[in-house]
């Protein structure tokens, strides 16, 4: 899954910050509390290309990035549609069903034809 990735790169960040200077809390019972800076990879929050990219805006972006979903491996249509079915039924969004081919189509485009780097930054 890809945000194994992710605790990867946090461990990662958490030993480096363990060189720097950091604030120490010791609690009543003698637990030792550093504080930690970690860096995550940022991307994109929201889906560029008004006005198709409403839609998932909308309902997409309640639980994650929109980045995070365009830098899922290449899916088909019909392989965004279950997806996107998936996040209705085990997840809970609430985009409405009559949506879903919308919204698979938007992504399987957009997931096609990234915007630049620069224009995914986290603002
Ligand atoms: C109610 C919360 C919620 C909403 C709304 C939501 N998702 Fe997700 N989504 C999740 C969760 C939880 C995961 C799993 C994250 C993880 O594995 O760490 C996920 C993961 C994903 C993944 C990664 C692959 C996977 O299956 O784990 C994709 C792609 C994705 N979502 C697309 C979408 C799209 C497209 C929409 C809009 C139609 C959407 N999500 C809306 C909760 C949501």
């Amino acid at each position: 899954m890809k945000h194994r990735k992710y605790l990867y790169l946090a461990a990662a960040a958490f030993a480096i910050s363990g060189c720097m200077k950091q604030t120490l809390i010791t609690t009543p019972g003698g637990i030792v509390l550093r504080s930690q800076h970690i860096s995550l990879p940022s991307h994109g929050r929201e889906f560029s290309g008004a006005p198709e990219s409403s839609v998932a805006n909308t309902y997409c972006l309640m639980c994650h990035s929109g980045g995070m979903v365009l830098t899922q491996p290449p899916l088909d249509l019909a392989q965004w549609q279950n997806e996107v079915r998936k996040m209705i039924k085990v997840y809970g969004c609430p985009l409405p069903g009559s949506d879903v081919d919308q919204v698979a189509q938007f992504i399987a485009h957009a997931s096609q034809n990234p915007p630049p780097l620069s224009a995914r930054a986290e603002k």
